[in-house]
């Protein structure tokens, strides 16, 4: 039996003072994380390289003392593992190779998937005796990919969109073929997430970060489908690994996601109001969110305020404090200290 707080907290404790991560909790916001990033080069030199992948990931813990670390790597490794090209441009963000029809189905294939993700494992494992040894035994580890109708949207897209029109086409166009890409995306994410757990992550989280840009039949069939399957399959193999949900900008289908994919816990981004959470989401499952990171970014007595009705409408039942999105990269460090402290009841 566990004794970790976050994830009693997913399996449905409650605490005055509730467990917290924050996501992007490493990245550039760090002067450390900058420092080890001029020295691996790219991003992905980063990622793929387990010794530096365990040391970003430790260091928003040594300084601030999360509940959970989350492994560092990114959603777009599986396209990338799956053969699409996939380049960081710096200032830019994501570059892929575009599939914007079934023909580009083609350049997908599973036969490296392992092969190129391995390092990935190596992280989750290095990280599981790296924590121990750094008196960490009561940090989780959070393993995590992306939702298939997120990662499909850069995959389609070519990078990140405003408009999502090449996405949205391909699946309006041939909702046999997008659904064949979902497919390919969906199986590649059960097999990466049941081998993150195997090499020792304890929970999972599922970043569907596009998930509010569709309509209610596209929602059912290209988020809540591929979802479903995901949460059984890893439930299946791991049923005591809890499994949140973060279908950002889902609006009022949050209730339906929640009540019916099966996962364990749900994350709300900052639009979700948290008197309506607690009251139609926490009854059923443990929920995780959802400060603004503008407020974080900001610091003083606004991150204050924001983070004490947060708590106060939160804290009744099982819950992970965390933001509703992720560190800007602008923020100071210490708006993070100032906001462990609030959390823990130390301010
Ligand atoms: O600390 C953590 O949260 C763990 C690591 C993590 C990263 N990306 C590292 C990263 C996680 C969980 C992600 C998830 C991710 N990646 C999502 C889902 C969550 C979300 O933000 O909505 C998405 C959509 C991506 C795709 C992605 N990766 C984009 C769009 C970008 C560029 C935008 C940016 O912030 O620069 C990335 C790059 C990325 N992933 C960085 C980090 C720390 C910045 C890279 C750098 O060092 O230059």
């Amino acid at each position: 039996m566990t004794e970790k707080k976050f994830i009693k907290a997913l399996q449905g404790t409650r605490y005055e003072q509730p467990p917290f991560w924050l996501m992007r909790q490493a990245g550039r916001y760090l002067p450390e994380y900058r420092e080890l990033r001029a020295k691996a080069g790219g991003f992905l030199d980063m990622v793929y390289n387990s010794e530096f992948a365990t040391e970003v990931t430790m260091q928003p813990l040594r300084r601030f003392g999360m509940d959970a670390a989350i492994l560092f790597s990114d959603i777009l490794v599986i396209p990338h593992a799956l053969g699409q090209k996939l380049e960081f441009v710096a200032g830019e963000g994501p570059k892929l190779d575009a599939i914007e029809n079934a023909e580009g189905l083609v350049k997908l294939s599973e036969g490296n998937v392992d092969k190129v993700l391995q390092p990935v494992y190596d992280t989750v494992k290095n990280l599981r005796s790296q924590m121990v040894q750094e008196g960490m035994a009561g940090t989780a580890l959070i393993g995590f990919a992306g939702a298939p109708w997120t990662v499909a949207t850069y995959m389609v897209e070519g990078g990140g969109s405003k408009t999502f029109e090449k996405v949205k086409a391909f699946a309006y166009r041939d909702p046999v073929g997008f659904a064949q890409l979902i497919d390919i995306v969906t199986e590649a994410t059960i097999h990466y997430l049941k081998k993150q757990i195997e090499a020792g992550a304890e929970a999972i989280q599922i970043f569907d970060s596009w998930a509010g840009v569709l309509d209610q039949d596209q929602f059912a069939q290209w988020v809540m489908v591929p979802t479903i399957k995901i949460v059984n399959a890893v439930k299946t193999a791991y049923p005591d690994v809890p499994v949140i949900g973060f279908p950002k900008g889902a609006g009022i289908l949050y209730e339906s996601y929640a009540q019916n994919t099966g996962v364990d816990a749900i994350g709300l981004d900052t639009q979700v109001p948290t008197k309506w959470a607690a009251e139609v989401l926490q009854p059923e499952l443990p929920v995780q969110g959802n400060l603004d990171p503008v407020a974080l970014l900001v610091g003083g007595d606004a991150l204050e305020k924001e983070a004490r009705r947060i708590l106060e409408d939160l804290s009744e039942g099982p819950y992970v404090f965390n933001l509703g999105h992720g560190v800007i990269k602008e923020t100071p460090p210490e708006h993070v200290g100032q906001l462990a402290k609030i959390i823990r009841g130390e301010a």
